[in-house]
């Protein structure tokens, strides 16, 4: 659903003031005796996403107070979708340019609706553009955002492996890029052979999609997400609480390609490579075992200690693809671990890098999108607990304790020396806050594409 932002035209708008608590006072200082008794009557106290609606004396609609909480952010305005009445308005406020931008951000996500199979109102409230916004900035979020959003809450029904590829490459041929796409049989003769393994009980098969963008002599960057469509955790199958939501398990795949898509829509001076391993962890005859010894296309052979321990054994074959061609940069997004969530909750995206300088930047295009994410540690000495008896390395490991870790070390094995960024995401709201409806979420990639925009721009 698409939000109403529009331009100043001759109808008439009605104010919106946006109010930080500390701002609020202010406000009161220079406001007419009317409005400011009106809005300690209604107990208005400039909370985040509050609304306070003023009247006219005839009782028509004089302005609305838009709380913005302690500091400003784009979530308030996401409350204006829901909280006014139908009408086109205009906030009335000074702005910073980037504030005009987050505002509009804010507002634009916060129509979204996944409405494939649940009809909803068209959104009522129109917002005109607020001066300063940078409005491709904007759209290209917004939009970024909602594709990944629509393809996690897409259920696996409806998003397997093939749906999956087709998104790469719908949104490829849209920008110019080039797909391939390695499938089924294929994929053990072109050398992929834990994507095979992961994915081949599936009725759909798995398969390896490879999306190609800009100009080779630009700096290489590229991008992996995992494609799980869903996870049933395999042979070592998981209880229904912990199946429940694995629909979501491509949420890695959903935020690179919505990533890789605001990376096109901006043309950022990049030779940008996606690859995205896209399978079902699924059960049948054909299936993966544990203690099966995989080989990788790496030549790691790969004893399976869990079969639910899925998205590390495809990614290793991505990862190892996408660094054999030294890229610059190679940053992957992956729902990996239950352990990461345990670590920092669901809404803190856990990153991992195999250099310091690039995470210190991210942490810091993370506090300027207003977005979180936390760095955990490759802690070397926790590489022991993957050896295995009767193969190079085990996709589990003997530690029940620091699971997102010993994941990330895992990967990092199949990275070899190129610089490398890990995020393990929930991609995923538990509930509903202003902007960020229950569903599927894009975490982390306003924060990246900020760092990239910034690190790669022209
Ligand atoms: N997709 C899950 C991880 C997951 C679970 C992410 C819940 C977010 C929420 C992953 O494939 C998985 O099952 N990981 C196992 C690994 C274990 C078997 C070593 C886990 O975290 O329990
Ligand atoms: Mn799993
Ligand atoms: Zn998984």
């Amino acid at each position: 659903m698409r939000a109403k932002l529009v331009a100043r035209a001759t109808k008439a708008t009605t104010p919106i003031i946006s109010l930080t608590k500390a701002q609020l006072d202010d406000w009161k200082a220079g406001a007419e005796g009317a409005h400011v008794a009106w809005v300690e009557r209604s107990r208005f106290s400039g909370r985040s996403g509050e609304l306070c609606l003023l009247p006219t004396s005839e009782g028509g609609l004089h302005a609305v107070l838009l709380g913005l909480g302690e500091a400003f952010e784009p979530w308030p305005f996401a409350s204006l979708q829901k909280g006014l009445p139908k009408g086109r308005y205009a906030i009335s406020t000074e702005l910073r340019p980037e504030e005009a931008s987050e505002a509009a951000l804010g507002f634009g996500l916060g129509a979204y609706v996944f409405d494939r199979y649940k009809k909803a109102k068209p959104p009522e409230v129109e917002l005109v553009w607020p001066s300063g916004a940078d409005r491709s900035w904007v759209e290209r979020l917004v939009d970024a955002i909602c594709l990944a959003r629509d393809l996690v809450n897409t259920p696996a029904q409806d998003l397997g492996p093939i749906e999956l590829a087709a998104a790469v490459q719908r949104e490829g041929k849209a920008a110019g890029a080039t797909v391939s796409v390695i499938e089924g049989a294929q994929l053990l003769r072109k050398n992929y052979p834990s994507v095979h393994a992961v994915g081949r009980a599936a009725a759909q098969a798995p398969r390896l999609v490879d999306l190609r963008w800009g100009k080779p002599a630009h700096p290489k960057l590229t991008i992996v997400g995992k494609g799980v469509c869903f996870d049933s955790g395999g042979l070592d199958i998981k209880p229904a609480g912990g199946m429940l939501m694995m629909k979501k398990d491509m949420g890695g795949a959903a935020i690179a390609l919505g990533l890789a898509k605001a990376v096109m829509d901006a043309k950022l001076p990049v030779r940008l490579r996606l690859l995205i391993p896209a399978v079902e962890n699924a059960i049948s005859g054909n299936a993966f075992h544990p203690m099966d010894i995989l080989s990788t296309r790496k030549g790691t052979t790969v004893e399976v200690g869990n079969t639910d321990a899925e998205g590390r054994l495809i990614l290793s074959d991505a990862l190892f693809e996408g660094a054999t061609e030294k890229p610059e940069l190679m940053i992957d997004f992956a729902t990996l671990t239950g352990a990461a969530r345990v670590a920092l909750g669901t809404e803190v995206p856990v990153m991992f890098s195999n250099r310091d300088d690039v995470a210190e930047e991210l942490l810091s295009a993370s506090s300027r999108a207003k977005e979180p994410i936390w760095r955990l540690p490759l802690h070397q000495p926790y590489r022991r607990f993957l050896d295995s008896p009767n193969a190079d390395i085990s996709n589990t490991g003997s530690s029940r304790f620091g699971g997102a870790i010993t994941a990330a070390l895992f990967l990092e094995h199949f990275v070899e020396e190129v610089p490398w960024v890990h995020f393990d995401v929930m991609a995923y709201n538990l509930d509903n806050q202003p902007g960020r409806p229950s569903g599927g979420e894009a975490m982390a990639l306003r924060a990246v594409y900020g760092y990239l925009s910034q690190r790669f721009g022209a």
